[in-house]
């Protein structure tokens, strides 16, 4: 049995991982998300799980798929994940940030459905979004691990590094979304792990198996004691 046969290298590590889109609603019908389907953080999670860690899972994803040991905390917009990791943080020995946040937002919530109206050819007005990652890098705990994502069509390296500077990462997972069989949607992907100081480059893997080297690279990263 692939659990039992794991070595339990995050016995007694409290993990916080997001997954999966944001959902921004604009009116009672309309919302905002993206094409995130949530499979590497949930990866990440099972993943966990199976090293012997105590797992939070935040995602809009209904019924995800993990393991049933994962606690689970349902949210939808951006401000909602926000509240509900900004709740748990300083208790995490490590955090994960996969989730796909919504850049933008509505400006306000309309409570009637918006109409047509004549004139109206831009109608929705969007704000920015608070940085989760960026909030979560500025308070960090001393030990604490915490890792992102950065999801890049072009200068790939580049820009991740950039957010892990900018955002105060202990490790960056860049991924290329101009690919069709990586990141986004699939079940594969090929990442690279960069931390201030290593830079791994992942081959095509299904997000089982990435998550796998992922766990790895973080163990290894922070000397989480071996059994
Ligand atoms: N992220 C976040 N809160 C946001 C936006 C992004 O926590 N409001 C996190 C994501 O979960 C991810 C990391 O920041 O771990 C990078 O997200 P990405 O979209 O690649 O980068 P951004 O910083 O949003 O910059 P841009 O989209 O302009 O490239
Ligand atoms: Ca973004």
């Amino acid at each position: 049995n692939r659990f039992f046969a794991r070595k339990q290298q995050l016995a007694g590590k409290r993990v916080l991982i997001t997954a999966g889109p944001t959902v921004e609603a604009i009116d009672p019908v309309r919302f905002l998300t993206n094409r995130s389907s949530g499979k590497m953080g949930f990866a990440l999670a099972n993943e966990a799980l199976a090293l012997g860690a105590d797992v939070t899972l935040v995602t809009s994803v209904k019924q995800p798929a993990v393991d049933a040991r994962v606690t689970v905390v349902p949210i939808e917009s951006a401000a909602e994940m926000l509240s509900a990791v900004t709740a748990r943080s300083a208790a995490m020995d490590i955090i994960i940030k996969a989730a796909a946040v919504a850049d933008y937002t509505p400006v306000s919530y309309s409570a009637q459905k918006i109409k047509k109206a004549a004139g109206d050819d831009s109608a929705f007005t969007f704000k920015r979004t608070v940085d989760i990652l960026k909030t979560l890098g500025e308070n960090k705990p001393a030990k604490q691990v915490l890792v992102g994502f950065a999801a890049e069509s072009q200068r790939v390296e580049e820009n991740a590094r950039k957010k892990l500077v900018t955002k105060k990462l202990d490790m960056v997972i860049a991924n290329d979304i101009s690919r069709g069989d990586a990141g986004f949607g699939v079940d594969t992907n090929e990442v690279l792990l960069i931390t201030p100081t290593t830079k791994r480059q992942l081959p095509l893997l299904s997000k089982t198996e990435t998550a796998h080297f992922i766990w790895q690279g973080i163990i290894e990263l922070t000397a989480i004691e071996v059994n």
